[in-house]
């Protein structure tokens, strides 16, 4: 395809589901990507299960430096709009957290159904091609030079994500596209990474415990909260629970993890020193986390182990305190190399919010994770992708 109506630059989530979405509109559409596979993100995700969407996803959701953009896409293409389409391609699905969907078979159901859309709208997808520049045409329009050949197209849709997993494909082109079309930038870092942490917590904690979870894991940064499960490994602290609350913390902050569960530890303890005064506090620990964490976490704050009946009062909330409100400063985080998504990015404000269009560049759309969007943990990411490329899809 020479000179279609439509060419979407990115071959992942936004853009192939723009393009199928384009093309049964009638739309010519060409989808061009570096990469030598379509959709490799989706095939690594929900750890290749893909978690697809979130059937509770909200606006609040998401982190975005306008908290009113994203509100018009998400409500004209909800996660029931995306189940409706799985379910049209037989696709299983289960439930973990509640909202949260996953493919029962495998991530590949999810990247076959949008290639299977592609291929039904006559969507044409170019792999192995290099942007090499883009120029305005005089009236509408844009000339696109690549690797493979110049094309002509009346509408231009960036679909090329963020900088996480550079491995599978991600690059800053997005953000240089926005920037010769005048649009501003908010700061990148990298969002639902794990933490590295340095000291005694890595080798006293933190290597001799990788691979150990805890459930139910409370950890506070900058007035945000969330609760999940935490998993110990040879770098530092990750699980969801991590994940979460890395969207929110900044270098040099420090985080405050509650492992006895939402602010209840003392109460909890206090019971558990009514009911069974004669158990070790290292036995009860180790019943509810493991026996080893017990142990370490025992010797890493320096609590001696006794009868619960020998603590006073005092003795009992200064253990509550502890691991209850365990401070702690990450060294960094792992970055883009693990990170599920980038944080910030394109600045919305010079984004149509009900099109994806550009307000500076007629013609010229932005959708998924290139712009300052960012869901959390849990579906919400690819619901943001199917939401901003269907708003886009509906104008280009
Ligand atoms: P995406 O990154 O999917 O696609 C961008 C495309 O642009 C790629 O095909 C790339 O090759 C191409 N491209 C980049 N630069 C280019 C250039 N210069 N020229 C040509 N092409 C270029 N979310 C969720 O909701 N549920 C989940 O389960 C997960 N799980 C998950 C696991 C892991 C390990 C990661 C890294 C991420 C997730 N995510 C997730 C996040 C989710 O994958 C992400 O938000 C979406 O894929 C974003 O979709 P986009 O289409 O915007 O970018």
């Amino acid at each position: 395809m020479q000179n279609p109506d439509v060419i979407i630059i990115g071959a992942g989530a936004a853009g192939l589901f723009c393009a199928q979405a384009a093309g049964h509109r009638g739309r010519r559409v060409l989808v061009l990507d570096h990469a030598n596979k379509a959709g490799k993100k989706i095939l690594m995700s929900g750890g290749g299960r893909c978690n697809f969407t979130n059937l509770h996803a909200t606006p609040a959701d998401y982190l975005c430096s306008n908290r009113h953009f994203v509100k018009s896409a998400l409500a004209r293409y909800t996660p029931w709009d995306f189940l409706a389409l799985t379910e049209r391609h037989g696709v299983a699905h289960v439930e973990k957290n509640p909202g949260q969907l996953f493919c029962r078979d495998g991530a590949r159901d999810i990247l076959d159904l949008l290639l299977a859309e592609c291929a039904s709208a006559c969507v044409e997808i170019r792999l192995n091609t290099g942007i090499r520049s883009i120029r305005p045409l005089p009236d509408t329009g844009f000339t696109v030079e690549t690797s493979t050949g110049r094309h002509q197209c009346r509408s231009l849709v960036i679909a090329t994500g963020g900088l996480s997993i550079p491995t599978m494909g991600a690059t800053g082109f997005g953000y240089q596209v926005a920037e010769q079309f005048g649009h501003s930038l908010l700061p990148t870092r990298a969002g639902l990474v794990p933490f590295t942490i340095t000291g005694t917590t890595l080798s006293a904690l933190c290597k001799s415990l990788s691979g150990t979870a805890v459930a139910g894991v409370t950890a506070r940064c900058n007035g945000t909260e969330f609760t999940d499960d935490l998993l110990f490994t040879h770098r530092g602290l990750s699980g969801p629970v991590m994940l979460q609350i890395s969207s929110f913390w900044q270098a040099g902050d420090s985080l405050q993890l509650d492992l006895l569960g939402n602010g209840n530890g003392l109460h909890w303890l206090q019971e558990q020193q009514a009911q069974r005064a004669d158990s070790e506090l290292k036995t009860l620990l180790g019943e509810r986390f493991t026996r080893k964490l017990a142990s370490a976490l025992l010797e890493h704050f320096g609590i001696d182990n006794r009868p619960l009946r020998q603590y006073t009062p005092a003795q009992l909330e200064a253990i509550a305190n502890q691991l209850g409100n365990w401070q702690i400063t990450p060294a960094g985080t792992e970055g883009y190399r693990t990170a599920e998504v980038t944080l910030g990015g394109i600045n919305t404000d010079e984004i149509s919010s009900k099109t994806m269009e550009s307000k500076k560049q007629p013609g010229l759309f932005f959708i998924g994770e290139v712009l300052d969007v960012t869901g959390h943990l849990g579906g919400f990411n690819f619901q943001w992708a199917w939401a901003s490329a269907h708003a886009a899809a509906e104008a280009v």
